[in-house]
């Protein structure tokens, strides 16, 4: 249970602040760390405030960019984040995965236009938001690709000749029927994860274990 400040003179709890992926799948999340007993009620309201705090529970919420989560808690300024493992493989930062937070499920896929047949003959134009997912899928198939970053909208790519394929997030898989395209080949599930700061973890061990734990009977609730 989160530490009460004011009881019997015990030390103020040390505060955890979590890194929080904006959008839905933040709201979820939130909403773990909130049965686990670290809820900050101010942060239910409807509001561009982006940093909410609970003191009584030692807790510290910033609303961040979903790709910006790692780099927030790799650098310190988040003691504990949520991440996709699309985000963590793509840019692979240094932080402790602690926890399968079983949410936002979905996968990484190769997708193309119903008509593609890759001959292998000539380089592979790959668009994509994952370069690094890409490159290294292909490079453990020995493939030459040409990766072309795009922000969004990848499905625009094959259907307007800018690519032959897409390394994409599949979820429901509406984007791509809707759209005419099929999946080529699955690369991995997705999930989000708990991550941690490697030096905070070492310095407020018990509180992070203490969260961990807590957030893990949530996903296990869930199962
Ligand atoms: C993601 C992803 C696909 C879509 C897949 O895009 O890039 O386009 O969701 O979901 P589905 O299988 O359920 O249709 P996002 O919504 O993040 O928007 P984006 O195009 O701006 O990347």
């Amino acid at each position: 249970m989160p530490r009460n400040t004011t009881t019997g003179g015990a030390p103020a709890p040390q505060m955890l602040s979590v890194a929080l992926p904006k959008g839905r799948l933040g709201e979820k999340v939130y909403g773990m760390f909130e049965a686990a007993g670290y809820g900050c009620p101010a942060i239910r309201e409807n509001s561009r405030r982006l940093i909410f705090e609970n003191p009584a529970a030692g807790v510290r919420y910033f609303w961040v960019k979903p790709s910006d989560v790692p780099i927030y808690v790799e650098r310190g300024a988040a003691d504990i984040g949520v991440a996709g493992k699309d985000i963590l493989l793509e840019y692979n930062p240094e932080v402790y995965e602690l926890l399968d937070l079983g949410l936002g499920r979905c996968r990484m896929a190769v997708a193309a236009r119903q008509d593609f047949h890759d001959s292998g003959e000539r380089t592979l134009r790959v668009a994509t938001k994952f370069p690094e997912i890409a490159r290294q899928h292909y490079a453990a198939r020995c493939r030459d690709i040409d990766v072309i970053k795009l922000n969004g909208s990848i499905e625009l790519a094959p259907i307007l000749g800018l690519s032959d394929v897409i390394v994409d997030i599949v979820e429901t898989g509406t984007t791509l029927r809707e759209n005419n395209l099929v999946v080529l080949e699955e690369i991995f599930p997705i999930s989000a994860r708990l991550i941690v700061n490697q030096s905070a973890f070492r310095f407020k061990t018990a509180g992070i274990e203490a969260v961990a734990e807590k957030m893990k009977e949530q996903v296990e609730t869930d199962d």
